[in-house]
């Protein structure tokens, strides 16, 4: 059946089975008989809505996910802060089904869904599944692949204001788009523009929380630092830590 799809939360995926409404509440309520009709063509007494889908760009909550009010108000203005994963929740919750999150996305995990699953007594888990998947994927994986990469690496090297002519080791390499953090409780936000700056973020990141993810990001910003791995490998593997860490607050290239 075709699914609620839109690739502004989704890059690098695009496909012709997806589902056309008016607006997003239309789309939830085709989800809904979906399901009704699943349920009814598979004779089910029970069912459980586990959301296994490419995980979303970062986002963050914004004004509509604070109520049932704002979020069913956001559904018909078709907000653009309610991603796919989150009109498959409504729809699974409003139904009083169980619904749980294997993606490490915000998907149902916003006050307006939580205060619709006390309504309608439908149980909710996650995020993400520790697998191990996602440790592998955004950051060993990417880390043997850059061991090969140094050659075909595209970087854009900008001359440094204190070094016009590139001859000192002191190149700023730039990420395509900036990363945003904020370290706990500070309320100063730091935009992380260059391998360089993560470099330097990750040589200040406090001893007793560097576990093995800061290890494998820590790996693979310096050895971008020495052109054996792409920027683009290096920020991922620096915003899968932020994220990790809970300080990401904004990622403008997802
Ligand atoms: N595989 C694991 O062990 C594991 C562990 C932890 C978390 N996760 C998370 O679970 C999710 C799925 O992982 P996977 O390994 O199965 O990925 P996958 O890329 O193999 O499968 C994702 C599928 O979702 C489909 N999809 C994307 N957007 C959709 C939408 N709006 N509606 C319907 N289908 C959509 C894609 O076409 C694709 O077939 C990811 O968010 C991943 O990070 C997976």
């Amino acid at each position: 059946m075709p699914a609620v799809f839109d690739r502004h939360y989704v890059k690098r995926l695009d496909g012709p089975n997806v589902k056309k409404g008016k607006n997003k509440k239309d789309l939830a309520d085709q989800v809904i008989a979906d399901i009704r009709q699943f349920k009814n063509a598979n004779n089910c007494d029970r069912m459980v809505v586990v959301w296994a889908g490419s995980t979303e760009i970062f986002t963050t909550e914004a004004p509509c996910h604070k109520s049932l009010a704002a979020f069913e108000k956001g559904l018909v203005d078709s907000d653009p802060a309610i991603a796919s994963s989150m009109i498959y929740a409504y729809a699974a919750i409003r139904m009083g089904i169980p619904y749980a999150n294997a993606a490490p996305n915000l998907s149902a995990d916003v006050p307006a869904l939580m205060e619709l699953a006390a309504h309608t007594k439908s149980p909710m888990a996650g995020k993400d599944m520790k697998t191990g998947q996602t440790l592998i994927k955004t950051i060993i994986a990417p880390a043997l692949a850059g061991l090969d990469a140094a050659d075909q690496a595209g970087v854009y090297v900008e001359p440094s204001p204190l070094d016009p002519d590139g001859d000192s080791k002191q190149k700023r390499i730039y990420f395509e788009s900036s990363l945003r953090i904020q370290p706990h409780g500070g309320e100063t936000v730091r935009e992380v523009k260059s391998i360089n700056g993560a470099c330097e973020i990750l040589i200040d990141w406090p001893h007793g929380k560097r576990g093995p993810f800061y290890q494998s990001a820590r790996e693979v910003v310096q050895a971008a630092l020495e052109g054996k791995a792409t920027p683009a490998q290096a920020r991922e593997a620096f915003a899968a830590l932020a994220a990790h860490a809970g300080i990401l607050i904004g990622d403008s290239g997802s």
